[in-house]
């Protein structure tokens, strides 16, 4: 089998996977949907701005200010370029998937949703895309509607159709990839139907992002959120992407430094995109390292990432099919890099915790999504979920471990 690029050199780039579990297990980390590991450059990214240039950004007009508010906006940069936004100030900073959505909800939503209207999302949503919408839906009184799974984890298309032509639909928001199906929804067909219904379309891309090239004018969404860790960026940081016409009609959300333009006791007025939604001091460090990722990602090629990881989980698929007992949730074909599954006498935090013991790491419950999991009268999953770095060969300790589990305790 012909790899797009050398695992190994991959590997080399990231210290926290060269160590044992515990004496003579090694670490196979199969649990990157819930967060990645990091490499080098991303550290050492962030360690520079630390010990070199640390000063707040867009407040000083000495040296090492200016150094970090040119180190932080080049990392929007960067981003605009990886998903290809027409203008740089489409990209906002957020603390990660579940800001950028609650963003969108808390300040186009108040500012356009009234009693009576309906957003639709989906039955595979993870929380941070329902819950917002539930929170403001009892605020406003508009109608939250759910577009129903079909048996093999994919949506049912014809009732999306039916809720834009019948109901008066002001928001679509769908997540691109689900977190534990796998299920890649037609997102650029989404956006089209949406719009010709007279609505918007936002995208929870938080586990696509990482694994696919991303182009948010050919999808032609309104929104699309993202974080940086799960895309071997850190923690904290994270992407609203908003077309610009509606970024700049729509009022800021959280409201203090940075964001306003001028401030008097009478009232206040805002700051340009895209630093109205960007109040207070922002994560400098992991914007930053943020950028260092993109570099990474777009060094390597997410062409190339893509088509590995569809290499990886399709041997995945097809190994864990060989397990007796164990039923994979989600669509065959066509999937992300993720496997969710149910093993017959294990409870999946039992499974997650004897596959540990083994020194594999996956994650079990409800993944943030029960809902989904309700759909298909189960309470939870174990989940092995795979990135840029890992191997054939761990997949194949995955499969050893569950082997060795069934035969001891099974
Ligand atoms: N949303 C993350 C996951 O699926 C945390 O595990």
């Amino acid at each position: 089998m012909k790899l797009p690029y050398d695992v190994e050199m991959i590997r080399a780039d990231f210290p926290i996977l060269h160590q044992e579990h515990s004496p003579g297990i090694p670490l196979v980390f199969l649990d990157n949907a819930a967060s990645s590991q990091r490499p080098n450059q991303v550290i050492d990214a962030m360690s520079d701005y630390y010990r070199k240039y640390h000063a707040n950004v867009h407040r000083g007009i000495h040296k090492l200010s200016e150094a970090a508010t040119t180190a932080y906006e080049n990392a929007r940069l960067k981003v605009q370029k990886f998903i290809h936004a027409a203008h740089h100030e489409e990209v906002i900073f957020t603390r990660g998937t579940t800001e950028g959505i609650n963003l969108v909800a808390y300040t186009w939503g108040r500012a356009n949703l009234k009693p009576g209207d309906v957003v639709v999302t989906t039955q595979m949503e993870h929380h941070a895309n329902i819950v917002p919408w539930q929170i403001l839906a009892e605020q406003v009184g508009f109608t939250l509607r759910f577009v129903p799974l079909l048996e093999d984890g994919t949506l049912d298309m014809d009732e999306y159709d039916r809720l834009l032509r019948d109901e008066p639909v002001k928001m679509v928001t769908v997540v691109h990839c689900s977190n534990v199906l796998g299920t890649v929804n037609p997102v650029a067909e989404m956006a089209r139907k949406a719009h010709a219904a007279g609505a918007l379309i936002l995208v929870d891309g938080a586990q696509s992002v990482p694994h696919m090239p991303i182009d948010v004018q050919a999808l032609d969404v309104d929104f699309f959120a993202f974080s940086g860790h799960k895309m071997i960026a850190p923690t904290g940081i994270g992407i609203l992407y908003g077309k610009r016409e509606h970024l700049e009609s729509m009022p800021p959300w959280l409201g203090g430094g940075d964001m306003i333009n001028t401030v008097s006791l009478e009232g206040s007025t805002w700051n340009d995109l895209p630093y109205k939604f960007e109040a207070g001091t922002p994560s400098i460090a992991e914007a930053i390292g943020l950028g260092a990722a993109v570099d990474y990602l777009t060094a390597l090629g997410m062409d190339k990432i893509h088509q590995y990881e569809q290499m990886i989980t399709t041997y995945a698929m097809e190994r864990l099919a060989e397990v007796p007992g164990l039923k994979i949730y989600g669509p065959e074909k066509g999937r992300g890099a993720v496997t969710a599954f149910s093993f017959d006498g294990f409870f999946p935090h039992d499974l997650a915790q004897l596959l540990d013991n083994e020194g594999v790491a996956v994650r079990s419950g409800h993944h943030c999504a029960q809902p989904l999991h309700d759909r298909f009268c189960i309470a939870a999953t174990t989940r092995a979920s795979y990135y840029l770095y890992n191997t054939m060969q761990e997949v194949d300790a995955l499969i050893e471990a569950l082997l060795k589990i069934k035969r001891l305790f099974g």
